[in-house]
C-alpha cells in the first residue's frame, strides 16, 4: 500500500501556494543602471536586450518609473569613453565627473531610494583591469589608495551603499576606516565577497567598454573550481565591517550563496549577472525557450539557494509582471 503521496500537495494552484516555500518580491531586486555623459541619450546594449545605458536626464526617468512599479533600490555603473581613462582612475574621484554628479542628482531627486554605487578602477582604467598595473602585475595596497578615494567621492554624493567589486585583499576594512574617519558612518559596504573569474561578465564589459586591456583578472577575482575561499573571504569580509556579502554569477554559484547563508548572519546577496540575462533573452528571442518562466525559475533559484537580496537586470521585467 502507497499511503505517502507527494502528489497530493500540487493537485492544485491553491494548495501548491500553500506550500510554496520560497517567494519572490520586488522588493528583494537591485536593478542595476548604466550610466553615461551628456544629455538625452538612451542606448540598447546590443548583448542586453531591453538594458540601456542612459544619460542623467533620461535615468532619472527610468528610476522614476521603476519607482512606479515598487523598485527601490538601484546600482549605478558609470561607462566611460577612453580618453577619460588613466593608469590611475583619476577621473573616479574627480568630483566634476559625470558619475558622481550623476549619483547626486538621483540622490537629490529621490531621497528616499537605496542607491548603490560600484567601487573599482575597471571602468577608468586604461588597462581595463581592477587594480593598478605594474609590469603586467596588479598592485594590491596601491590599488586601495584609489578605491578609498573613490568610496569617499561616492559616499560625499550620497550613496547608500558602496559596492567594492574589486577583489582586492583588505578593501573592505580599509574603505570603511576612511568612511568612518571622514564622518560617513552611515554609509554601507556591500562587498563582492565570492566574485568568480567568469564568462559571464562579457556583456557587461561590452556595456561599459571595459573589457581587460591584456590578460585576465584570474589573480584576484576566484578561480570558480572552488568553495572554500569563499568562506576566507567571508570571514574577512564580515571580520572588516562589511554589511552584506555578495556572490557572484549566482546561476553557477547557487552551492556558494548557500556556503554563506548557512555560515554567516549577514544578509547574502547574489549578482545574476550579464550573462545569465543574456542567455535567457537571447534563447527566448529564438523562441527556444520560454524567457518569462526562465526568469522566474532563475530568479527563485537564486533566493531558495539563500540570497536575501538580487541584483538582476530582470527587476524592471519583474516588477512589471501580474
Ligand atoms: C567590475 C565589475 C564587473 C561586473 C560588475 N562590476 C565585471 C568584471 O569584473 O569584469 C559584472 C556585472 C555583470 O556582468 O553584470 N568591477
Amino acid at each position: 500500500m502507497q499511503y505517502r503521496r507527494p502528489r497530493r500537495n500540487r493537485k492544485s494552484a491553491s494548495v501548491r501556494e500553500l506550500v510554496e516555500e520560497t517567494s519572490l518580491s520586488t522588493k528583494d531586486l537591485i536593478f542595476p543602471l548604466f550610466l553615461i555623459d551628456g544629455q538625452k541619450k538612451k542606448i540598447e546594449v546590443d548583448s542586453m536586450p531591453g538594458i540601456y545605458r542612459f544619460s542623467i536626464d533620461q535615468m532619472l526617468l527610468e528610476i522614476e518609473s521603476c519607482l512606479k512599479l515598487g523598485i527601490q533600490a538601484f546600482d549605478v555603473f558609470p561607462a566611460y569613453p577612453e580618453s577619460l581613462k588613466d593608469p590611475f582612475a583619476k577621473e573616479s574621484h574627480n568630483p566634476e565627473t559625470f558619475y558622481l554628479q550623476g549619483l547626486r542628482a538621483i540622490k537629490k531627486e529621490f531621497p528616499e531610494i537605496c542607491l548603490m554605487s560600484d567601487v573599482a578602477m575597471d571602468p577608468y582604467s586604461s588597462d581595463g583591469h581592477d587594480g593598478i598595473v605594474q609590469n603586467g602585475k596588479i598592485l594590491n595596497d596601491e590599488t586601495l589608495e584609489i578605491l578609498a578615494k573613490m568610496s569617499l567621492a561616492q559616499a560625499d554624493a550620497g550613496v547608500d551603499i558602496l559596492g567594492p567589486s574589486d577583489m582586492m585583499d583588505g578593501r573592505v576594512g580599509y574603505i570603511r576606516e576612511e568612511l568612518d574617519s571622514h564622518g560617513f558612518t552611515d554609509v554601507s559596504i556591500m562587498s563582492y565577497t565570492a566574485k568568480y573569474a567568469s564568462a559571464f561578465y562579457g556583456p557587461f564589459r561590452d556595456a561599459l567598454d571595459s573589457a581587460p586591456k591584456f590578460g585576465d583578472k584570474k589573480t584576484y577575482q576566484m578561480n570558480p573550481a572552488n568553495s572554500q575561499e569563499a568562506l576566507i573571504e567571508a570571514d574577512l569580509d564580515m571580520e572588516e565591517g562589511a554589511d552584506f556579502l555578495m556572490v557572484k554569477p549566482a546561476l553557477s554559484y547557487l552551492d556558494i550563496i548557500k556556503l554563506l547563508q548557512d555560515n554567516f548572519p549577514l544578509p547574502i546577496a547574489a549578482y545574476n549577472v550579464s550573462g545569465e540575462y543574456s542567455m535567457i533573452k537571447a534563447s527566448a528571442e529564438k523562441g527556444w525557450i520560454d524567457g518569462e518562466r526562465a526568469m522566474l525559475e532563475v530568479l527563485t533559484s537564486i533566493k531558495r539557494a539563500g540570497a536575501k537580496i538580487i541584483l538582476t537586470y530582470f527587476a524592471k521585467e519583474f516588477a512589471s509582471l501580474k
